[in-house]
């Protein structure tokens, strides 16, 4: 049984905040006389020191005292005899629950500043490859042309709703549970306002902010759910990054020649260069959404209020944590060491029917209805691939003969730079557009 309910070999991680939250109940505690002055300082003497053992890597965690909570709680204890007092007015229920909320603000700070490390790796990237133009795809089929940096910019937009949604997680998670007690709070006079404000759970205006039900506050794991959902999303978008440069970087693409650093050989194949980071990152990314999935089943069950089943809340959110973590940092490195060839991304962006839905566009404005403009290039396709020749090739009398409404000057819209120059509005990839997005993630992604 010990073996089986201890959690200290995975909480203790927890170490930190459970000091940072047991050193502002003491505080409180002292203020509202429910220990002395003396007493307070003594344990939070005791906390520090206890602190500094465990990061120096000399505390002994001892399973046998099941979490992180206890262990601390009986190692104070051995230093200073006022430490039966501290737990006066808690329980390990809303102390968890604190500690949770302290290590997810902390949590969502970390993957905010990564997310942001990878932004700027792939600003940096885009920056320094501004004049190539690839073919955009859709379904997988080269669909029209547009600036690498667009395509990076999508990148970078999916990133940047990443850390909105960790901001939103931690702004949620900025209430202190503290004086909840075990589901029913306590006629003890505490402070529970005092307790926030000394463990920075304060709005914008410094007022602090206590939770508003002691059985919701025990019960609920939302916070570790949507901890869970932004990291599981973010995964989501790091693999969908990291399968675009796995393609590009394939012999059918050649679009990027990937960095040794992050690729590895094959113990057969002696030509083969994999890059396993990008897939790895594709794999992590399963396993993100597992650690959601635990947490919605692990609670979804749960009659109110704490339930020993919630200690199974925190290996998952501590490998969301962990995994989002890495992935960013590996994206980050991968993507710097990441060289575009510009001569394959000009040959694959030179092929005209690219374009194809710009002749549309001139039709349109020669007054054709769009139906039938679409039509008739399409006919011009269906000729050109009959006879042969490149649609920007075709003879003005032949194509005359699809539709009436071409011009002299039809082929003057197989011109990339052209073609992007007329997208001038918000959002598309002409280079008065492309050149805002550039100032735009810049000031977006400066710290
Ligand atoms: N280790 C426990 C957890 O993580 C702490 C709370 C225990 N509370 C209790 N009543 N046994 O959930």
């Amino acid at each position: 049984m010990l073996a089986f309910s201890e959690s200290v070999s995975i909480d203790r991680r927890l170490a930190p905040f459970d000091i940072a939250g047991s050193k502002a109940h003491a505080a409180m505690l002292a203020r509202v006389g429910l220990i002395t002055r003396a007493q307070g300082s003594a344990i939070q003497r005791g906390l520090d020191a206890i602190l500094v053992e465990i990061q120096a890597g000399r505390f002994k965690w001892d399973t046998a005292l099941e979490d992180v909570h206890m262990n601390i709680e009986r190692a104070l204890a051995r230093r200073v005899p006022a430490a039966e007092r501290l737990h006066t007015a808690r329980s390990r229920n809303d102390q968890v629950a604190t500690d949770i909320r302290l290590f997810l603000k902390h949590a969502c700070a970390v993957l905010r500043e990564k997310l942001r490390l990878a932004g700027l790796a792939i600003l940096a990237s885009a920056r320094a490859n501004a004049d190539i133009v690839i073919p955009g795809y859709t379904h997988l089929q080269r669909a029209q042309p547009v600036p690498l940096s667009h395509h990076l910019f999508a990148w970078l937009e999916m990133l940047e709703r990443d850390r909105g949604r960790l901001a939103v997680v931690a702004a949620n998670a900025n209430w202190c549970p503290l004086g909840s007690g075990a589901i029913a709070g306590t006629t003890l006079p505490i402070d529970r306002e005092f307790t926030a404000r000394a463990l920075g759970f304060v709005d914008a205006k410094g007022r602090p902010q206590v939770t508003q039900n002691s059985m919701d506050a025990v019960a609920d794991r939302d916070l570790c759910i949507e901890f869970a959902a932004a990291a599981a999303l973010a995964g989501t978008h790091l693999s969908r990054i990291a399968e675009d440069l796995i393609l590009w970087s394939s012999a059918e693409f050649r679009f990027a020649e990937l960095p040794e650093a992050f690729s590895t050989g094959s113990s057969l194949m002696p030509q083969k260069k994999n890059f396993d980071a990008c897939e790895l990152i594709r794999g992590k990314s399963a396993r993100l959404q597992g650690n959601l999935h635990t947490l919605l089943t692990l609670v979804k069950g749960l009659p109110m209020t704490y339930n020993r089943d919630l200690q199974e809340d925190k290996p998952p959110v501590f490998d969301s944590f962990d995994q989002t973590a890495i992935c960013a940092d590996v994206l980050a490195g991968a993507i710097a060491g990441v060289r575009f060839n510009k001569e394959r991304c000009a040959a694959a962006v030179a092929d005209p029917s690219l374009l194809a839905t710009d002749l549309v566009d001139y039709l349109v404005l020669r007054g054709v209805p769009f139906r039938e403009a679409h039509h008739a290039v399409g006919a011009a396709v269906a000729l050109s691939e009959r006879k042969g020749v490149p649609l920007n090739r075709l003879a003005t009398a032949d194509l005359r003969e699809v539709h009436p409404g071409f011009g002299k000057d039809w082929a003057k819209v197989f011109n990339l730079g052209r073609a992007l120059k007329g997208r001038t509005g918000t959002g598309m990839p002409g280079p008065a557009q492309i050149r805002r997005q550039f100032a735009r993630w810049g000031r977006l992604l400066k710290s």
